[in-house]
């Protein structure tokens, strides 16, 4: 496996592989879990070279967002993606991607990215699209890979690929769970016992909304006032949105149809996690 730092010998390496292999491309913020590892897996069964970078890119986090409390642990991400049997990590740093004066970004306008995520978190999906464009240009991948653990992301990336016509397609692959249904995600390992426990309660939410749904509610708004009745019920637990809407545009809906996005955010304490349920 090589361990690249720098952007110019990853563009030489991508040089030499990409006129005959196809790339696969995995961006991650590193801290990697069994959600990155399900990603990393299937590009290396879809690709002949996958490419996987950890970088925490601090254009998608807010002024009093977490950007240098991301946990970080290089050495043993670089331990996982050799078992994984990984060819390339890439390790850019700070400075070699947003250099002194930097003063490029990319804005996804309108709705898709000013809602949920995009209005409690201003500016996240412009420091994601900006860091993505950046590394879709140096990697050239064929294949890259998303969870839909970050559902909105997804879309907003979708639209990004489209409207400036990067090669790259797009694979999205279903959230990993721990055992009593807690989306993975690298943010729970700030969790102490208690909240930990009390974490459940965004899985439960979507439960009972897909329960309440299966048994013939079609009213939006009363599945999402019983997700926040749950919710509420959890002491350790402060709403910041619970939605049911349109799964592509992500706009409100005046009743359940066939297909139907429910999104949650949640803090549990200072822990801000996020989940989503589609169901069709
Ligand atoms: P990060 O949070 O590290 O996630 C990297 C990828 O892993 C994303 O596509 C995310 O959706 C996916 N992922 C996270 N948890 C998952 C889970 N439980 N199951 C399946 N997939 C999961 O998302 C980012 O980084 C950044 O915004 C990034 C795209 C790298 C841009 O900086």
């Amino acid at each position: 496996m090589e361990l690249i730092k720098h952007l110019s010998e990853m563009r030489n390496y991508i040089n030499r592989i990409e006129k005959e292999k196809s790339i696969g491309f995995v961006p991650t913020m590193g801290f990697l879990h069994e959600g990155h590892l399900s990603l990393i897996k299937r590009a290396r069964q879809d690709c002949d070279e996958v490419v996987v970078s950890i970088f925490v890119n601090p254009t998608q986090f807010g002024a009093g967002e977490d950007y240098h409390l991301y946990p970080r642990d290089l050495s043993r991400d670089i331990k996982l993606c050799k078992q994984e049997g990984l060819d390339v990590v890439f390790v850019p740093s700070r400075e070699e991607m947003y250099p002194d004066g930097y003063s490029t970004f990319v804005h996804v306008e309108g709705e898709l990215s000013s809602t949920l995520e995009g209005s409690s978190r201003p500016g996240h999906f412009q420091g994601v699209c900006t860091i993505l464009t950046k590394l879709f240009n140096i990697i050239s991948p064929d294949f890259s890979y998303f969870g839909q653990k970050d559902y909105q992301q997804v879309l907003v990336v979708k639209r990004l690929v489209r409207d400036l016509n990067l090669r790259t397609q797009i694979v999205v692959l279903p959230t990993v769970r721990e055992k009593d249904g807690l989306a993975v995600s690298s943010r729970n390992s700030y969790l102490n016992k208690e909240e930990r426990c009390a974490a459940t309660v965004l899985h439960e939410s979507l439960e009972k909304a897909k329960q309440l749904i299966m048994e013939g509610k079609r009213d939006p708004a009363l599945v999402a006032s019983k997700m926040k009745d749950l919710i509420k019920a959890e002491p350790l637990a402060e709403i910041d949105y619970v939605a049911v809407i349109d799964p592509e545009t992500l706009q409100k809906i005046e009743r359940i149809g066939k297909e139907v996005l429910i999104v949650v955010a949640v803090k549990i304490g200072e822990i801000r996690l996020i989940d989503n349920l589609k169901i069709a």
